[in-house]
């Protein structure tokens, strides 16, 4: 049999700094547990646009295609504000979810008891907090037609569409009630069924699966904006929340904020089952390219850490590696090592990504 297969795009800004620290995690786990994933890498997003004038090359889309998981670190740079639109490093990104058919992006967003007191929220309102968005990431109003700039009545006007058919909703919804059904059986969907039609069919898609397929899950509705003041009043009373590309955008770095981490936080987003069973992958870090302070070693490569070992759980099966590498990141922040984003200002001199990285595998060789 041969090994499971990883394509690194490491991307802009902090993206490749913190995949430095990936691959010792990889090799890690290939010395060390004899799980070797054979590891190809490539460009994406500026850099890709800096070699090949595009964010994505064709053939890059096309080794996405072939692996068993994509690990992508971030795009995007002040260096490439002024590219078209069309050129853009978000394309690149944008490309491989809609090609890779990657249509349940899952955004958890979970408190780290050693960081509690890093959130803009009170401690007690987010201790043990634990919360999964489930995002549709393949379409609504970031890929409907028509979109684009006309000319109207003598004046232009954007326009991009919000549009979902019951299908996507469908899809996306059971991914979101199975993942409920591993966590704490609760799921609530949030549309804005009180202003879109979008929403009254999204609303009418995910009662009726729910009533026939999962009516052991405790399904609720919430309008977007109501989630949002739900979000930052009283976030605990959410297990997982299932909504729109859009809407998903913003309410996950909503829910991301509260845990007082950024750079702590993986996402998954998942596709259709390939002839291995396994679902079409991509990973990736909730933190972008923070181009501000790449290259200086104080990046926190633990989001992307995590999102490899989101990869060890959806991709490879390997379910107890995944909690054995999580085990060691919160030991590592438990233990008080900290990158300058766990920091209070003034605060001693903060943990390197390399140091950061280094103290994981410590945490790794003690958990044999
Ligand atoms: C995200 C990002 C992307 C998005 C950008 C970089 C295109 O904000 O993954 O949340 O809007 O989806
Ligand atoms: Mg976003």
């Amino acid at each position: 049999m041969s090994n499971p297969s990883l394509l690194i795009l490491a991307g802009d800004g902090i993206g490749p700094e913190v995949m430095v620290e990936v691959r010792k995690i990889i090799d890690w786990f290939g010395a060390k547990r004899d799980l070797t994933i054979d590891v190809t890498e490539d460009l994406v997003g500026g850099a890709a646009y800096d070699k090949h004038g595009t964010p994505l090359h064709d053939d890059t889309m096309a080794k996405a295609q072939e692996v068993d998981a994509v690990l992508l670190g971030a795009v995007g740079g002040p260096a490439y504000d002024d590219l078209d639109f069309s050129i853009k490093p978000e394309r690149g990104l944008l490309r491989l979810r809609k090609e890779m058919d990657l249509f349940a992006n899952l955004r958890p967003a979970q408190c780290f008891d050693a960081l509690a007191d890093f959130s803009s929220l009170k401690k007690e309102l987010v201790a043990g907090l634990d919360i999964m968005i489930v995002r549709e990431l393949t379409s609504g109003s970031y890929f409907g037609e028509p979109r684009g700039i006309f000319e109207e009545n003598g004046e232009r006007v954007g326009i991009n569409t919000q549009r979902y058919t019951e299908s996507e909703i469908d899809r996306v919804a059971r991914s979101a009630f199975e993942l409920a059904r591993k966590r704490d059986n609760r799921l609530c969907s949030v549309e804005k069924a009180n202003v879109m039609e979008s929403g009254i069919l999204w609303r009418e898609v995910v009662t009726k699966i729910g009533a026939e397929d999962y009516p052991d899950v405790e399904l609720s509705h919430m309008y977007a904006d109501n989630c949002a003041m739900q979000l930052v009043r009283n976030p605990k009373q959410f297990d997982t929340i299932v909504t729109d590309n859009l809407f998903g955008d913003i309410l996950s770095d909503c829910a991301a904020m509260l845990t007082g981490s950024l750079g702590m936080l993986p996402s998954a987003s998942l596709g259709v089952p390939m002839e291995n069973g396994k679902p079409k992958a991509m990973y990736e870090p909730v933190h972008g390219s923070a181009p501000d302070i790449a290259g200086q070693g104080k990046a926190n490569p633990c989001a992307c850490i995590l999102s490899f070992a989101m990869a060890l759980r959806y991709s490879y099966d390997e379910g107890a590696e995944a909690d054995r590498l999580e085990a060691a990141v919160e030991k590592v922040l438990a233990d008080g090592v900290r990158t300058a984003d766990l920091m209070q200002a003034g605060a001693a001199k903060p943990a390197s990504t390399g140091e950061m990285g280094d103290a994981v595998i410590a945490a790794l060789d003690a958990s044999l």
